[in-house]
């Protein structure tokens, strides 16, 4: 089996791409580490923990990280996700937050991935606040992985955040600038604007909620927030091409499920703004060598459409 390693900043695509890795037969989840991002530290591991009870599969661990980004002040995405990250929806039967497991995010990251060495793909749907901790705890980590997966950054300077600025990566500029410097291992990211191109039709996802299951129900409780905010007329400006729901973190869990997954990528050197007037967070990429960065990343640009929504029908199943 694969062995996926997950961190998260669990807003509503967050819990889609969880439960695509729970429902993947092939992969092993070894543990979820949380992180700020969409909403707080807190509300992230609680979140984490209502989707794994969704699906039955509270014996995977879950591991709190860092509450803030390596500089300045946390940012979140309450206007899209709700305030408390799932779509604002009561739910009295939370698990709580002594679920949590005593060890700190960042130390089970390391320990987890060097008691598997090679073996571990690390799946990052969030600001990059832990991996950048772990690798400088740790800096033979990227070398042990086997692969890396990253929802982030930007290929077209079109933010959702800031005016050129993705949100995983402008929430901890500094921390995605250490990862993308230091993970020297076979890297794959799920860019914005791909993401945004590659949207799941709105009849696709009446179907996929339809399902007479206690997942799809959960689901369609939690989505209906952000359902509503894709639809307005602000998101509908960040999105880029058309209309559709855009559920940017299942991109990245899917390409670390399935091999066959990605059909086309760039393979570039890229870093991150760390100053500007408008750019800070924005992903710059290398396309001509101007910065003699060693290492390079795969950008994904096209993947298997049809097999997406066959792996996301089959999550809420
Ligand atoms: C990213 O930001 C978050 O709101 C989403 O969960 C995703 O990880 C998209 O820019
Ligand atoms: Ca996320």
């Amino acid at each position: 089996k694969k062995l996926l390693l997950v961190d998260v900043d669990c807003g509503v695509d967050d819990a889609q791409a969880i439960m695509l890795a729970l429902a993947a037969p092939n992969v092993e989840l070894l543990g979820i580490t949380c992180v700020h991002g969409n909403t707080t530290v807190e509300n992230v591991c609680k979140n984490t923990l209502r989707v794994l009870q969704a699906c039955n599969r509270l014996e995977i661990p879950v591991f709190k990280g860092a509450a803030k980004p390596l500089l300045g002040n946390a940012i979140d995405a309450g206007h899209f996700h709700g305030y408390d990250g799932l779509g604002d929806v009561p739910d009295a039967n939370a698990p709580g937050l002594d679920m949590v497991q005593k060890e700190g995010a960042v130390s089970a990251m390391i320990r987890i991935i060097n008691e598997n060495p090679g073996k571990v793909s690390l799946v990052a749907t969030a600001p990059l606040t832990n991996l950048a901790l772990a690798v400088r705890m740790d800096p033979s980590l990227p070398s042990k992985l086997r692969g890396l997966y990253i929802m982030g950054g930007n290929t077209e300077s079109r933010g959702n955040t800031t005016v050129c600025g993705e949100f995983n990566f402008t929430a901890d500029p500094e921390a995605a600038y250490i990862v993308l410097k230091e993970y020297q291992c076979p890297t794959y990211l799920a860019c914005w604007e791909f993401t945004c191109h590659s949207k799941l039709s709105w009849e696709f996802c009446d179907d996929w909620l339809a399902q007479d299951t206690h997942k799809a129900r959960f689901m369609a409780q939690i989505f209906k927030y952000s359902m509503a905010a894709s639809k307005s007329e602000r998101v509908e400006k960040e999105f880029v091409a058309g209309s559709g729901f855009v559920s940017c973190d299942s991109y990245a869990m899917a390409a670390a499920i399935d091999d066959s997954f990605i059909i086309e990528s760039d393979h570039y050197p890229v870093t991150v703004e760390l100053t500007g007037t408008h750019t800070r967070g924005m992903m710059v990429v290398d396309t001509a060598d101007f910065l003699k960065m060693a290492c390079k990343v795969f950008i994904i640009k096209k993947v298997d459409l049809n097999k997406f929504e066959q792996m996301m029908m089959a999550s809420l199943k």
